[in-house]
């Protein structure tokens, strides 16, 4: 059998060439591959007599080894030669301040809602809540809107597509739905608002396709437009923080509400339009069983993004909901 002390010399040879795993690994093959060198020589073994074998497969198998040691011996080598490389194009520098951890804040619509809800809480008026899709019922119907009225064209409504289901379903246009759901469920007196998302084909510096609005809700036996005024006034001028601010009801028409009116409050020496109120409609208290000749009530809605530009001077509503944190930042305290 050929002498194969040499293959030692060559393998080492080859594997110093390599820089790295890949090209070790393929310059493996020669030596160790399934047509090697060495794995040739074992095969040849087969045609050797049985007393020259076993002297002869202890001689491969020293090559063998020897072959082995040496690509393992490279392969070491050349990773710690590319650790080495890394960790000096790595280094940390521990003596580098820390990144602040920033804490966040609140969005400015939920600092508002949460000023509305604190300032109506402290005159009495409780919270409810309702569901952000409605039945076209709640959200028309009930509220005195029947089908086929103009006054459904006031609201630029998002219909759902409902399947199979016989009910019709719309984002609601309005938390009016709420007064509904609450004296269907309570019975007077009541004392509410209810503050929500609400959504309408509606979108410019003054409109948003989804906002925010309160609606108040106030029955009892003794209500009267007087009280509604007082207690809208009382509350901007808290919410203002302004004693001089005078609120102005403009008549208007909503089908839920009789008398109706616009209410607008003074501002840099103008008028600036903020909600939507009434007195209950009879119809809409014929609907919840509620005696209308007991008793009577007075709603409101306002627009909440309308407060929130006010109170903190902003001038597009459409910053409120770009999410550019530049603009979020300055609300954080
Ligand atoms: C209503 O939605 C009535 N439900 C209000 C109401 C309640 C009347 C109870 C009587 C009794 P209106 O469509 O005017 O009314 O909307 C009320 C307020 O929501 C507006 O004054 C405005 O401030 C705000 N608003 C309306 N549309 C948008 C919009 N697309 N984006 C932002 N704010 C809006």
């Amino acid at each position: 059998m050929a002498d194969l002390n040499h293959l030692i010399a060559e393998a080492a040879q080859d594997f110093a060439a390599c820089n790295d795993v890949p090209a070790l690994e393929n310059a493996k093959a020669k030596f160790l591959g399934k047509s090697g060198a060495l794995t040739e020589a074992l095969k040849g073994l087969g045609k050797l007599t049985a007393e020259e074998r076993p002297a002869a497969g202890a001689a491969i198998n020293v090559v063998k080894q020897a072959v082995e040691q040496a690509l393992n011996d490279r392969r070491d080598s050349i990773l710690a030669a590319a650790q080495a490389k890394q960790l000096a194009s790595e280094t940390i520098d521990v003596a580098l301040p820390a990144r602040a951890q920033s804490a966040g804040g609140l969005h400015p619509v939920t600092l508002t809602l949460r000023r509305v809800e604190a300032l109506f809480h402290s005159i009495g008026f409780s919270v409810a809540d309702g569901p952000e899709i409605e039945t076209d019922f709640y959200n028309f119907t009930a509220l005195n809107i029947p089908d086929n009225h103009p006054a459904r064209a006031m609201h630029d409504t998002f219909y759902v597509d409902s399947g199979n289901d016989s009910m019709e379903h719309v984002l609601r246009t309005h938390t009016s739905p709420v007064q509904v759901h609450y004296m269907e469920n309570n019975t007077p007196p009541l004392k509410i608002i209810a503050p929500g998302r609400v959504y309408r084909v509606d979108s410019d510096a003054t409109h948003s396709p989804m906002f925010h609005q309160v609606e108040g809700l106030w029955v009892d036996e003794q209500i009267s437009f007087a009280n509604l005024k007082g207690v809208v006034q009382d509350f901007l001028q808290k919410f203002f923080e302004r004693d001089d601010l005078t609120v102005r009801f403009r008549p208007s028409f909503f089908p839920f509400t009789e008398p109706s009116a616009e209410m607008d409050m003074s501002w840099n020496g103008g008028w600036l339009e903020i909600g939507g109120c009434g007195m209950v409609h009879p119809e809409v208290l014929k609907h919840v069983n509620i005696d209308s000749e007991k008793y009577r009530g007075f709603a409101f809605g306002l627009g909440v993004e309308r407060l929130a530009m006010l109170r903190y001077g902003v001038n597009d509503l459409r910053h409120f909901f770009n999410n550019d944190l530049r603009f979020l930042q300055q609300f954080i305290k």
